[in-house]
């Protein structure tokens, strides 16, 4: 892979878009790493993905524009649906994925942080979707998604004007959970990446799925599936263990994902 790195640490694995020349733009090559990538990731061991771009200054800037602007409408089609799968395949990830926002997070950059579970960003980041001065709509799932996280009318509002966003604004709408000095962007995330795994690992996966495919569903069939996954979680040795800790008055000592 060159222009996707991943790296694992103990139970936390880092996806990092290494393309800082184009600052980190995701031409199809990217795409495809990231998508072999994310096929490769061992979920007996790891426990959470940070996703995050190399270099100071961007996260992601965005599709790549140079690669976009002689496609056909058929090819064009085709080239949102590319991004689009790896980008549903990232966002139903089986283990939670946390956005370390390290500057500019435009178009497809915004689209990547919003498929991940969590956004964390940095004090340069710059948040937007400014496909319309570009003659084009948001592709990779920039209208659904951030319409989901922010509202339909500041998604209308942004995706319309086309006009970027600070990070102080980004997390005033929700778009981010937090943001932070550049310099200490990475130790938070690795922080929130540590205590996610750390709890029980099958029920951290089954609660990502209860809210990530309840949120597309009427309430009773939301309700109903977590019933299912609430259930799952029943007659595991993680359960016994969180359990029998709690009623023992000590602290778990250690989750094993069984
Ligand atoms: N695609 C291709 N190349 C890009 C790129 C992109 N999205 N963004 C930046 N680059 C390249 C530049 O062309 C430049 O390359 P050269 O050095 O070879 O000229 C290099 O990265 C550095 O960029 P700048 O010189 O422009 O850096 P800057 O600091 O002056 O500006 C910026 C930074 C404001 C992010 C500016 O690069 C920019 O506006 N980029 C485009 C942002 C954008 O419009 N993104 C949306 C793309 S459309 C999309 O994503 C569709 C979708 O939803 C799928």
């Amino acid at each position: 892979m060159e222009m996707v790195l991943y790296e694992v640490s103990g139970s936390i694995g880092t996806i990092t878009i290494n393309r800082p020349k184009a600052l980190n733009a995701l031409c199809s090559q990217v795409l495809d790493e990231l998508n072999e990538i994310l096929d490769s990731v061992d979920l007996e061991t790891v426990r959470c993905l940070i996703v995050t771009g190399s270099g100071e200054k961007s996260f992601v800037a965005g599709a790549d524009i140079a690669e976009m602007s002689t496609l056909t409408k058929e090819q064009g089609e085709a080239f949102g649906k590319k991004g689009n799968d790896v980008f549903l395949k990232l966002e139903h990830f089986p283990i939670p994925t946390i956005a370390a926002v390290n500057g500019f997070a435009l178009g497809g950059g915004c689209e990547l942080s919003m498929a991940c579970d969590i956004r964390l960003c940095a004090d340069n980041a710059v948040f937007g979707q400014p496909e319309v001065g570009l003659g084009i709509t948001p592709g990779f799932g920039g209208t659904q998604r951030l319409a989901r996280i922010v509202g339909p009318n500041i998604a209308k509002e942004m995706i319309l004007t086309a006009r970027n966003i600070k990070a102080d604004d980004a997390y005033r709408i929700g778009l981010v959970n937090a943001v932070y000095p550049h310099d200490e962007l990475m130790a938070a995330a690795q922080k929130m990446a540590a205590r996610i795994a750390g709890n029980a690992p099958i029920a951290v996966r089954a609660s990502k799925k209860a809210i990530t495919e309840g949120l597309d569903l009427p309430i009773e069939e939301a309700v109903a599936l977590e019933e299912k996954l609430f259930g799952s979680c029943f007659d595991t040795a993680d359960q016994k263990e969180g359990m029998g800790a709690f009623l023992e008055k000590r602290k778990p000592s250690g989750f094993v994902n069984k």
